[in-house]
């Protein structure tokens, strides 16, 4: 089938909830996809930060196979060694002491609050509020959409879940105006992705740490973007020195199949009881399997070093760019290989352009181009992405030019 007749056929069978780019893409390797033509294109979006390891990494293709043919799934009511196997790989390399798996990055963090919540009743009885950040993005099921300070994503869904209130990033005086003895529990992202790649202040989050020591406040770092090696360490919070009480992972763990995991501290572990939660499909054999493939490979130094040093490389090419079109970029802000250029109005418009040069981006929203390539992105790729980005961005100032001579 061709990438015209798949398009007609989602058409026809799809709920249209997304705004999708018009590629089918139908195989890849390494950094690049494929459509059914056979058309190449050089990917800095990695299915939004979850090809961590790229397209047809072959230890990877291997586990899932052979765990396929072992054992597909089983349920939760009874033992396998493949999710056991992989908390204890999670537990070693985060210093957490239990893990609870599900299915995705909304689950994670629902269960996430849901366990501070617990915290907070069964120690205190009346704590139940949870604090969370403008430009934060938690997921779509309700709370995690009302815990997402994102007015767009809540049009037409209100009432929203009782008891969210929402503090300013980075500013922690905000945090001291919303915050009281009903708090159970303050959720956050190191880095903030989908809102447009903002990085927390190291200050920021130690003094988070800080008041939630004082009052007994679950901590929880939603990681589920910023994790998994992006920064350049396994974990983000190993950036900034901070950790949690709870870390919440999804999007790459399954290196491309759906799993999610909450690593949890004492504090939590003390106060759960048998039946706080339940998954059909947490923990399935073949994506903890996989999973398992790229904790290891994520953990090892080497990997994290190459994460460093792409990500460094990049840094530089995309500040010389900024400084090449200081007109048009505005900002570049980022970690590792999670970066944001903030290029009001025209990110969607470099979207489109820089897939005509066979190049995929993202725009996190209408004024910031985001890209989150696969980890093992190397020198080669970061050149033909700034090569085409350079050229993009040419026409765009040319066009600008001519506009304003009219
Ligand atoms: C930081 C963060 N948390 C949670 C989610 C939700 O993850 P999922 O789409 O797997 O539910 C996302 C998805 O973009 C995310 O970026």
């Amino acid at each position: 089938m061709n990438s015209k007749q798949v398009i007609q056929m989602e058409n026809e069978n799809i709920l249209a909830t997304y705004s999708r780019l018009p590629i089918v893409i139908k195989n890849g390797k390494g950094c690049m996809v494929y459509d059914p033509e056979g058309k190449s294109y050089l990917d800095f979006v990695a299915g939004i930060a979850v090809n961590l390891l790229g397209y047809g990494y072959q230890p990877l293709i291997q586990a899932i196979i052979e765990q396929a043919q072992e054992l597909i799934h089983a349920s939760n009511l009874y033992y396998t060694l493949p999710q056991t196997q992989l908390a204890k790989d999670l537990t070693q390399v985060s210093g957490f002491d239990r893990v609870f798996f599900n299915n995705s990055g909304a689950e994670a963090n629902e269960i996430a609050l849901k366990m501070a919540r617990f915290y907070g009743r069964r120690k205190y009885g009346n704590r139940y509020k949870f604090i969370t950040f403008s430009q934060s993005f938690h997921g779509r099921t309700f709370l995690t959409l009302t815990a997402t300070a994102q007015e767009k994503f809540h049009h037409d869904l209100e009432p929203l879940v009782n008891g969210v209130s929402y503090a300013e990033f980075n500013r922690i005086e905000s945090v001291m105006k919303v915050i009281d003895d009903e708090t159970c529990g303050i959720i956050v992202e190191p880095i903030q992705g989908e809102g447009g790649i903002f990085c927390s202040d190291p200050s920021f989050l130690h003094q988070i740490r800080e008041i939630c020591n004082e009052r007994d406040i679950i901590l929880i770092f939603d990681e589920v973007q910023c994790g998994m090696g992006r920064t350049g360490k396994f974990f983000a919070f190993e950036r900034y020195g901070v950790k949690p009480d709870i870390v919440t992972l999804a999007k790459g763990l399954g290196g491309g199949l759906p799993i999610g995991a909450v690593l949890v501290n004492e504090k939590i572990v003390s106060i759960t009881r048998k039946g706080d939660q339940g998954s059909t499909f947490g923990g399935n054999p073949v994506c903890t399997k996989a999973a398992q493939v790229v904790v290891r490979t994520i953990a090892q130094d080497d990997f994290l070093k190459n994460v460093v040093e792409s990500g460094e490389y990049l840094q530089q090419q995309l500040h010389q760019i900024q400084q090449k079109f200081r007109d048009l970029i505005q900002e570049i802000r980022g970690i590792g290989l999670m970066w944001g250029l903030q290029i009001p109005g025209k990110a969607k418009l470099i979207v489109e352009k820089m897939l005509e040069k066979g190049v995929i981006v993202n725009a996190a929203n209408d004024d910031v181009v985001r890209l989150l390539p696969p980890l093992i992105v190397g020198k080669k790729e970061i050149d033909q992405m700034v090569h085409s980005l350079d050229e993009v961005l040419l026409d765009i100032q040319f066009t600008n030019k001519v506009a304003g001579l009219k």
